[in-house]
């Protein structure tokens, strides 16, 4: 502040005025800089004060000294208007109150009916005569206005799935007597913790934590803190939004077929797979399912394969830094089964001539095998008709494992299929195959594993037109 303007009256009334144009306070008080107020409601000034030693002897503790409050600028000369509260007068331009016990240095002042006229600096000053002085240099900003300031929402560290996390919502209470409310607007259950809280400038707000457990359905989901201050006859209120960023484990992982299945042999395919997860997926990693047994054969986004008569069923494996997930194993259907068929059965025409006896006699086998040990499955009846047309059977049935909803296209075929089945499980795993079978309960199980079996199988292949199967050729 610019001293010389006033220096006359400073000399004139006082010394300690002239002392704090040379840089020395005559009173040290202590405020916060700013208090953001509403109007109609009240404003409490936290305020305490110290006065400097050398004017100490100058102080008379014995008489309760006069509070006085200075709007705009220090210095009141010829500006009486500037003194809106004199704790000394009865009645005050300010409607206020000095609710700090002044004999321990507490200035805390209260003013009531804040009107926006009222935003500005103030300054404090004591009289206790002969000791009379102005803290020029502090002042505190007060600034008055309809709508209540937004409260501030804070998060500590990242919001991961499945973890508690605790939110902190605090909003200025600069007016004892209407204090907000604070409430919480969340998309899952929670719970809250409000408190009074002092700020280190002496100022009040009001702190409400909430807790909750996010999961990957709230990512990007708003939430919402709001502020009720009771004022006059309506409350104002205040709000502040936040996205939830919750960071999660692959989700939704699925592939799809490009071209759309059925497809044909020898042709390229794209399986890509599809996830979402936050943060983004780092690696996508392909495995081929048979016999039961994953094999890693691919990594990236997308897989490219060679469409072949055998294979086995495939699963992408999204992973990012909070885990990872899987699709559904997927399996590929096979277009113009009959075409493939014929031609497949003339190039191997007399190996197909084997294992069709040689299946023959298994079918065979196994339907004997199956009268006698009848088990009630509806395999049973499927072994009922192996004479149904080769290698439709098998399409079927390797899609009725893995994907239901596929139309049955090729329903006599499945039953071949069956047939091959168990005769594959009879050679090579008679005795889990047998326990199988007769717990009705594992049938689809069994199903799975015949699948892979005859994959291997070269002789089978050419039953297999129906049923589509991909090469992992890095080729195309
Ligand atoms: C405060 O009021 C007292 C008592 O009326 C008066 O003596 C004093 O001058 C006033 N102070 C100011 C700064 O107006
Ligand atoms: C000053 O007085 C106010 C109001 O009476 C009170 O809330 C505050 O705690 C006091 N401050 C100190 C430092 O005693
Ligand atoms: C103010 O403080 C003084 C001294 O600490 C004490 O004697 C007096 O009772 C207090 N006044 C009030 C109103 O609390
Ligand atoms: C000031 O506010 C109080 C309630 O805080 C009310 O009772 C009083 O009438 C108001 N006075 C004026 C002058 O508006
Ligand atoms: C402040 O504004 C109110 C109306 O909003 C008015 O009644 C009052 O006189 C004004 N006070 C000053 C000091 O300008
Ligand atoms: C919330 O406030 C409490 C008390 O001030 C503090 O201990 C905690 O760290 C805060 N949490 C957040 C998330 O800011
Ligand atoms: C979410 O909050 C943003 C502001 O942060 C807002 O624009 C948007 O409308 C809100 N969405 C919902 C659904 O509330
Ligand atoms: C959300 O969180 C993730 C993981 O912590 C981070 O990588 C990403 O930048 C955040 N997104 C936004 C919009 O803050
Ligand atoms: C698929 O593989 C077969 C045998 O390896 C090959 O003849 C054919 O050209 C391949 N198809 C494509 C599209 O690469
Ligand atoms: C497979 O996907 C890759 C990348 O999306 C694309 O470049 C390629 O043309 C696709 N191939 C087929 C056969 O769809």
């Amino acid at each position: 502040m610019a001293c010389p303007e006033n220096m006359l009256f400073l000399i004139g009334l006082f010394m300690s005025g002239v002392l704090a144009c040379f840089g020395e306070r005559d009173l040290n008080a202590t405020m916060p800089d700013k208090l953001d107020v509403l109007t109609g409601s009240c404003v409490q000034i936290p305020c305490s004060f110290d006065i400097p030693d050398r004017h100490r002897d100058q102080f008379n503790s014995a008489i309760l000294p006069s509070g006085v409050w200075i709007k705009g600028s220090p210095y009141f000369g010829g500006r009486p208007d500037r003194v809106i509260f004199n704790s000394s007068e009865m009645v005050n331009r300010y409607q206020g109150k000095i609710t700090g016990n002044m004999s321990q240095k507490n200035c805390t002042t209260v003013f009531f009916n804040v009107t926006t006229n009222y935003t500005d600096k103030y300054y404090f000053r004591i009289e206790n005569q002969p000791f009379l002085a102005t803290d020029t240099e502090k002042s505190v900003n007060i600034v008055v206005s309809d709508l209540p300031s937004s409260p501030i929402l804070t998060v500590s560290g990242e919001v991961k799935e499945e973890t508690p996390v605790s939110l902190n919502c605090s909003a200025v209470a600069p007016c004892p007597e209407h204090s907000p409310e604070l409430t919480w607007t969340l998309p899952t259950q929670f719970t809250t913790e409000n408190q009074l809280q002092e700020n280190p400038d002496q100022t009040k707000s009001v702190l409400s934590t909430v807790t909750f457990t996010p999961s990957y359905h709230h990512h990007e989901k708003n939430i919402t803190c709001t502020a009720v201050y009771p004022v006059g006859t309506s409350n104002k209120r205040a709000e502040h939004n936040m996205m939830l960023n919750v960071s999660f484990s692959p989700k939704d992982t699925s592939v799809s077929i490009s071209p759309a299945h059925p497809v044909s042999v020898g042709s390229c395919v794209n399986l890509t797979c599809s996830s979402t997860a936050n943060p983004p997926v780092t690696t996508f990693t392909w495995f081929q399912i048979s016999e039961g047994n994953s094999t890693q054969v691919a990594s990236g986004q997308s897989y490219t394969l060679n469409v072949t008569v055998d294979g086995g069923q495939y699963v992408c494996e999204a992973r990012n830094s909070h885990g990872c997930g899987k699709s559904n194993e997927v399996q590929l259907a096979i277009k113009g089964q009959e075409e493939t068929v014929n031609t497949m059965v003339s190039g191997v025409a007399a190996g197909t001539l084997g294992a069709l006896l040689l299946i023959s006699l298994i079918s065979l086998f196994v339907w004997r095998r199956n009268s006698r040990l009848h088990d009630g499955l509806e395999r049973t009846d499927n072994s009922q008709g192996q004479n149904s047309p080769v290698g439709t059977v098998c399409a079927n049935q390797a899609t009725a494992g893995e994907e239901p909803e596929k139309p049955a296209e090729d329903q006599p075929e499945e039953i071949h299929y069956g047939d091959i089945d168990f005769s594959k499980r009879q050679t090579k795993e008679t005795p889990a195959a047998a326990q199988d079978r007769v717990q009705g309960q594992e049938s689809e199980y069994a199903e799975v594993n015949v699948t892979g079996s005859r994959a291997q199988e070269p002789p089978l292949n050419n039953l297999d037109g129906l049923y589509a199967q991909v090469n992992k050729t890095g080729e195309c």
